[in-house]
């Protein structure tokens, strides 16, 4: 595989991900002699301005860091002091770095400036300083002079990628150079290995894709069913851990994973166990309006593996195509999606719903796209009561749980662990002293009393109460 792939990726995504602005030469218009940034660039470059040849990329905004790691990378290679330098001058987003210089040369419309720099996120808690716009004059492998231009996007002008544009006397020195870069960015990736979200963006591009903590849950966190995450673990973390040995026995890897059952049963819990249990995996999670950014999940999953892709709620877009008369084109996309990464790379699909009923056959049936679905059920007995040990774990709890286990038959997890908030809440208020807090029958009863109140009808069908 070459670079080029490894980094974009192939169809339906080659558009957006891969675009090359500039594939082909682009000579600039005039020699804009005796502008100190033309000359700059010219006399570096050694030639004319109208003889510099301009090859570039541009990569989605939140590709920023990487551009910018790749870069750092290449000037480090090169041993030699990276000379940055900037652009001054009004209206300095509306053009390409190119056609500024052209505009630089012709009406002195822009100066040598300083570099403009902004903040990227690289992790849940770490930024990193990036070039917004700036040139920085080095050389080629092959040790001609060229002059690398690093822009990240900037909505506010209707730049929606961050762009790299290595200029040359030559384009296949230029060429040479990117390639490189593109190479050294994908050595250096900040995404690999990060829980990374999709979200709506405000306005600044690059918090599209935001890097949360991964969690970090143990098993016993987990209350379910007898046997129910052992047999989640053995297809998710166990093709994981024997993946080579698998794929040489010609089976695949790729995997998909349907948790489905009522709200606040532990879906996302479980989900977020599984990621804890895959430190090496970059994560990808989708939830809502956030699914059309599918396309992009799934290629950032496919060229980060091994990696795991969850979506949220997947009912949302994919409810049987009967119900809507158009089917729904993000469905679609979905399918492509999954379909569209090879059956051996190491990428799971961890989809979640509460309405399995509702999804599409063409998603729950067909093997290579969801292989296991589990039923996550709501806790019966043995189950109520773990959860009430598990979530009194920083209580002293010295009721009898018996009552309290029979009188929540039919509740989700989550409302045992609210009723236990609700019973701490209690004690607290009622013996107000520093120190443990006890929880005994007394709490744990008013506790389930106000949340089986009528007045609490609403929190309770929220919570999953079957009779609410
Ligand atoms: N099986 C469980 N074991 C331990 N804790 C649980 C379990 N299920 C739920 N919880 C607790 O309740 C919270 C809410 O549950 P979770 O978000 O996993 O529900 P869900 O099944 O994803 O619901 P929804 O269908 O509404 O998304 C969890 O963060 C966790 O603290
Ligand atoms: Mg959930």
């Amino acid at each position: 595989m070459g670079s080029a792939d490894e980094y974009g990726d192939s169809a339906a995504l080659a558009a957006d991900l891969h675009r090359i602005i500039r594939a082909t030469a682009d000579s600039v218009g005039a020699s804009g002699e005796g502008n100190e940034l033309v000359d700059k660039v010219a006399g570096h470059l050694g030639v004319t301005l109208p003889k510099v040849t301009v090859v570039g990329q541009a990569w989605e905004a939140w590709e920023h860091a990487n551009v910018q790691r790749g870069v750092d990378a290449y000037l480090a290679e090169r041993g030699t002091t990276p000379d940055w330098f900037g652009i001054a001058g009004a209206h300095r987003g509306h053009e390409e770095l190119v056609g500024m210089l052209v505009a630089a040369g012709k009406q002195g419309l822009y100066e040598l400036g300083a570099v403009d720099f902004t903040t990227v996120a690289i992790g849940p808690d770490e930024v990193t300083e990036v070039v917004q716009l700036g040139l920085a004059a080095t050389t080629a492998p092959g040790g001609e002079p060229v002059v690398l231009g690093v822009r990240g996007a900037n909505l506010q002008y209707g730049q929606q990628q961050c762009r790299l544009e290595v200029l040359a006397a030559d384009r296949a020195i230029a060429t040479a150079v990117r390639d490189r870069i593109e190479q050294l960015m994908a050595e250096h990736d900040v995404l690999r290995g990060q829980v990374l979200a999709f979200g709506v963006s405000e306005n600044r591009g690059n918090e599209l894709l935001t890097f949360l903590p991964r969690p970090d849950l143990a098993g016993e966190d987990v209350v379910l069913p007898d046997g129910v995450l052992d047999s989640i673990e053995r297809h998710i973390v166990g093709i994981a851990e024997h993946g080579d040995r698998l794929l040489a026995a010609g089976q695949h890897l790729k995997r998909g994973l349907l948790l489905h059952g009522p709200p606040g049963t532990g879906k996302t819990h479980t989900v977020r166990y599984l990621m804890g249990r895959l430190p090496g995996n970059t994560v990808v999670v989708l939830t809502g309006i956030a699914m059309r950014f599918i396309a992009s999940a799934a290629s950032l999953a496919r060229r980060l593996q091994p990696s795991i892709v969850v979506l949220e709620d997947v009912d949302l877009i994919a409810q049987d195509r009967g119900h809507t008369p158009m089917g729904n084109p993000l469905l679609f996309s979905l399918l492509d999606a999954m379909d569209g990464i090879g059956r051996d790379a190491d990428v799971t699909f961890l989809l979640t719903t509460n309405r399995a009923g509702e999804l599409e056959r063409a998603l729950a049936d067909r093997p290579g796209r969801v292989d296991l679905a589990v039923e996550i059920p709501l806790p019966d007995a043995a189950g109520r009561e773990a959860l009430l040990r598990l979530y009194g774990r920083g209580l002293k709890l010295t009721a009898d749980l018996a009552p309290i286990v029979e009188g929540t038959d039919g509740v989700t997890a989550s409302f045992v662990k609210e009723l236990l908030r609700r019973a701490s809440l209690r004690a607290i208020t009622e013996h107000p002293a520093d120190g443990e807090i006890v929880v005994g029958d007394a709490e744990l009863a008013g506790a389930l009393a106000e949340m089986n109140d009528a007045r609490g009808a609403l929190t309770r069908s929220l919570l999953g109460s079957r009779d609410a």
